[in-house]
């Protein structure tokens, strides 16, 4: 019988989920927010403090997909819910790619508090791509836990 998706671990997984969303739209707004252009006064600080943002958010996924990865939730929903278990490999393959997605951009965002990118927009493009995919992710991360979890307590009692 699995267990993990029923209990403490959902609860835990899906309240982490809506602290990574406050998370993404303060990124967001920092991102729409005022920024110097390259060479500019302003400039190196404005790319520090993405870097440092981004190393954060680097931070923070890595501990909340160790989580999911290390919970057997991918044995669980697929043995559970075979029909799921595509939507969960898929869905769990995602996580080591936007690390390293992170991981990249901090390196970027600091090439560019260097003053060696000339405009910030590739850079502010692709983190928000990140901010989209991370989203994307975790909403759909959410809907197959919720799914599987009510069909496992189900509507009967
Ligand atoms: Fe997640």
């Amino acid at each position: 019988m699995p267990g993990v998706v029923t209990d403490a671990w959902a609860q835990q997984v899906i309240e982490e989920h809506h602290e990574l969303r406050a998370k993404v739209a303060r990124l967001r707004e920092f991102l729409d927010g005022p920024r110097p252009t390259a060479g500019n006064p302003g400039a190196h600080s404005w790319a520090a403090e993405l870097s440092s943002q981004l190393s954060t958010l680097h931070d923070e996924l890595f501990r909340h997909f160790r989580l999911e990865d290390e919970s057997d939730m991918v044995e669980d929903i697929s043995s559970a819910h075979p029909r799921a278990a595509a939507e969960i490999n898929r869905i769990v393959d995602e996580h080591p790619r936007m690390l390293e997605e992170a991981r990249e951009l901090v390196g970027l965002a600091l090439a560019y508090s260097a003053a060696e990118a000339a405009s910030e927009l590739p850079l502010r493009r692709r983190v928000g791509a990140l901010l989209d995919w991370l989203e994307k992710h975790e909403s759909e991360e959410t809907d197959l836990i919720q799914r599987v979890e009510y069909r496992d307590t189900g509507a009967a009692d």
